[in-house]
């Protein structure tokens, strides 16, 4: 992937951290990660069981992603596993500085505003989500990750 470093991103550091099951998500997790580190941005990925809650500290951006769970039609939440990590990393980021992410196969349903309240953030607060069924990169979330970075996007 061709590598476009961009002043505006110089120097930002960014962590993906994921919950994957059977490695949808992670693969999702993986293609933001490139993608952001083709915009010129430093970054981590890593899965939600190898990350440290105090690690949050070093980084300017923070996208958390998690396999959609719940009934296929409702119920729609993230995976206990991750709430708990939800938890640890409570009021560690920003809220204007995180992006929320799934994996789905019908719908995702509740899923945004209950990773919202796992990680305290108020469910007035606009917060970035990607969403996917196949776990690719589309261009509609490449746009809205170069937002999200406050870059312009590659035309
Ligand atoms: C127990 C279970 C519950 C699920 N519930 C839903 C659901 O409510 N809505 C939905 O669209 N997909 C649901 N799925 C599908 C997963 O969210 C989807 O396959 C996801 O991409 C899996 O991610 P992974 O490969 O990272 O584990 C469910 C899957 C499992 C195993």
């Amino acid at each position: 992937m061709r590598k476009t470093t961009g002043t505006l991103t110089n120097g930002k550091k960014a962590v993906v951290l994921y919950y994957s099951h059977r490695g949808k998500t992670a693969a999702y997790a993986r293609e933001i990660a490139m993608y952001l580190w083709s915009r010129g941005l430093n970054v981590r990925l890593s899965s939600v069981s190898d990350a440290k809650p105090e690690d949050l500290q070093e980084y300017d951006y923070l996208l958390a992603g998690c396999w959609t769970c719940g009934w296929f039609v409702v119920g729609q939440h993230p995976h206990t596993r991750w709430r708990e990590f939800a938890r640890q990393i409570r009021g560690r980021m920003d809220a204007a500085h995180t992006l929320l992410f799934t994996t789905y196969r019908i719908r995702t349903g509740s899923m945004r505003p209950r990773m919202k309240r796992a990680l305290g953030i108020p469910a007035t607060q606009q917060v970035p989500f990607l969403k996917s069924r196949n776990g690719r990169l589309s261009s509609t979330d490449k746009v809205l990750l170069d937002h999200f970075i406050g870059t312009p996007p590659i035309h």
